[in-house]
């Protein structure tokens, strides 16, 4: 199997000091950089949009994994790959036309992802599945960091990863909430191929450099 991909979260990370953080990631283990844009809408929170994405991808030097958890993301998928966006994920609970969604990210140009509430069963992508890089399943629900991981979750890769298969999808597993050293472990077996990690990365004591570096170690 390939190795996991690992995405800190920019949720988690000192944002007085963006520039810092997005520099001493350089240099990380970090593949992707995850970046939660909130709407107050979709989710019951408010997080950061397109002028800080287009600050990040200054300093940035891994592509930036947009998260949006926004209601009409269609709206806004240009503006977001021009900030800087090599990513876009929508939430399959925000799109009534998903496939034109997928399309439209696809033609910008960037990685199309379509993310599941933990309450959303996979089946929803049997239809659009083929045409996906990324499926994004939220292992808690959307709008904090620093929650606890649904156990269940891990249930549910092992359905996608199926599904995926059984639709000749070769989209990457993203798995996002909760992830730690403790349960990384069972989710690259159950079949996630790209883990975010927030709380876990930014508030370890050693720093989310050598928070990486530990869970690039323990999955390799
Ligand atoms: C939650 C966000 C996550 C969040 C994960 O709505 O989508 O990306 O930053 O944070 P942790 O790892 O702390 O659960
Ligand atoms: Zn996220």
């Amino acid at each position: 199997r390939r190795a996991p991909l690992l995405a800190p979260s920019f949720l988690a990370a000192d944002l007085a000091n963006l520039q810092a953080e997005t520099e001493r990631l350089a240099t990380s283990a970090a593949d992707w950089l995850h970046f939660d844009v909130m709407d107050g809408r979709f989710v019951p929170n408010i997080s950061f949009g397109l002028p800080v994405l287009q600050a990040v991808a200054r300093y940035a030097r891994q592509p930036i994994d947009v998260h949006l958890m926004i209601e009409e993301p269609q709206n806004y998928l240009a503006a977001f790959r021009d900030a800087g966006a090599a990513g876009l994920t929508v939430h399959h609970e925000a799109c009534p036309h998903l496939h034109r969604v997928v399309q439209q990210i696809k033609q910008l140009g960037c990685r199309a992802g379509v993310a599941l509430n933990p309450a959303t069963p996979v089946s929803v992508l049997v239809d659009i599945a083929a045409d996906l890089d990324v499926v994004l399943v939220m292992s808690v629900n959307p709008g904090f960091g620093g929650q606890a991981f649904i156990p269940h979750t891990l249930a549910k890769i092992a359905a996608l990863k199926e599904l995926l298969l059984d639709t000749g999808s070769d989209a990457l597993i993203e798995v996002d909430g909760g992830v730690n050293a403790d349960n990384a472990g069972a989710l690259v077996q159950a079949g996630a191929d790209v883990l975010v990690a927030g709380n876990f990365v930014f508030s370890s004591p050693g720093g989310p450099v050598a928070a990486l570096a530990a869970l690039r170690a323990q999955l390799d």
